[in-house]
């Protein structure tokens, strides 16, 4: 049978004619049994949004976005991206047959941006946006943006409920799977930049009648959202970023009221560890459980460490990941460990073999 996609859930989501799918959705629950013994935790469970058609969960954003494009008589779309949404966007905009014009952060990582190319869809990079940028140039982005669709009848597919209510429905159905996979899921955490994604889930649980607590999971060097929910600022914004987790480099996060609220209505809480601890849960995560996810989505096992450390978690409870993108995006930070890669020849494998074997 041909998988259904988001539109399994279409009585939940707003109506469109038909529904542009590549098999998107139901992706697995996975139980990180050795990482939960680890911790001393009784479960630990990973939903598996890397595991979507173009590697992350934007994908489901994308399917609503391009079907309501058809569904309104656009004429294309437009759409900001720092890699994630971009890439779903222009599978499912081709998928869709409509054209699409596509405003890269010159800063995304080249396998973002590579990963691009074969599709139908019109790229820019623009600089001065993101981790370097400022955030009078990133407003005025979104603004021009804003224009262009308008004058040119593109749907804006801006991947936040402040440009894109509609098309952001998409993401609840991360939380209606969520409510058939792990029902009693305690915790769960939600990497977040513009704040979107998690309003999303929040919403998405809270229809579904799941009380888990939601956590925001932000790098400590740029939690505007964090910040504002530790009573550290009065709006969820800071004036610069610094933090290298690609997708979550957002100082004026777009969504960012809206996500501090649906995390303080779930009694949940916000969690910032850093760089470095992202990029260790990232190994972490892949050395222990076999499960390859970019730094974006490591930061919610980083923020699981960072609470069990702080008592925020007890052994009882059982936390959900969501893990939101695949390793594949962002590979940069591998290029010294492949420079360690030895270089042999065929008459050495018998003693490296050897030598490896012996060292377990
Ligand atoms: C992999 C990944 N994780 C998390 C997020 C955060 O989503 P939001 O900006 O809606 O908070 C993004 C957004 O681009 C992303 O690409």
């Amino acid at each position: 049978m041909a998988s259904e996609g988001v539109s399994r859930f279409a009585d939940d989501l707003p109506t469109v004619e038909r529904f542009v799918s590549l098999g998107e959705g139901d992706t697995p629950v996975i139980e990180l049994t050795a990482l939960a013994e680890r911790l001393g935790l009784s479960r630990l469970s990973a939903k598996m949004e890397s595991q979507n058609p173009t590697g992350s969960y934007k994908d489901r954003i994308a399917v609503m976005s391009l079907s309501l494009a058809l569904h309104h008589g656009n004429a294309g779309w437009i759409a900001t991206s720092s890699g994630n949404a971009g890439l779903s966007m222009a599978a499912y905009g081709t998928r869709a047959g409509l054209a699409g014009f596509l405003c890269m952060v010159a800063s995304a990582p080249q396998e973002k941006r590579l990963a691009l190319l074969p599709y139908a869809v019109e790229v820019v990079s623009v600089d001065g946006v993101g981790r370097e940028g400022t955030a009078q140039v990133a407003t005025a982005l979104m603004e021009q943006v804003r224009v262009a669709a308008e004058q040119q009848n593109l749907f804006l597919g801006i991947t936040a409920h402040a440009f894109n209510p509609s098309g952001m429905r998409g993401v609840d159905t991360i939380s209606y799977e969520l409510a058939e996979q792990v029902p009693d899921a305690s915790h769960v955490y939600v990497p977040t930049g513009g704040g979107g994604l998690l309003t999303g889930i929040a919403r998405g649980l809270r229809h579904r009648g799941m009380t888990a607590k939601v956590v925001a999971c932000q790098p400590a060097g740029c939690a505007p959202i964090v910040d504002f929910l530790n009573g550290n600022t009065d709006v969820s914004a800071i004036s610069r970023c610094d933090s290298d987790i690609s997708a979550l480099q957002l100082p004026r996060p777009p969504d960012g009221t809206l996500a501090a609220t649906a995390v303080e209505t779930s009694a949940g809480w916000g969690t910032a560890p850093d760089d470095a601890a992202i990029l260790d849960a990232q190994r972490l995560l892949a050395k222990t459980e076999g499960v390859f996810v970019e730094p974006a989505s490591a930061a919610s096992l980083a923020a699981v460490l960072n609470d069990l450390d702080r008592r925020r978690l007890q052994p009882t409870d059982h936390p959900v990941l969501v893990l939101t993108g695949a390793g594949w995006k962002d590979l940069a930070r591998f290029e010294a460990d492949d420079a360690r890669v030895p270089l042999i020849t065929v008459d050495d494998v018998v003693s490296r073999v050897d030598k490896w074997r012996s060292s377990l």
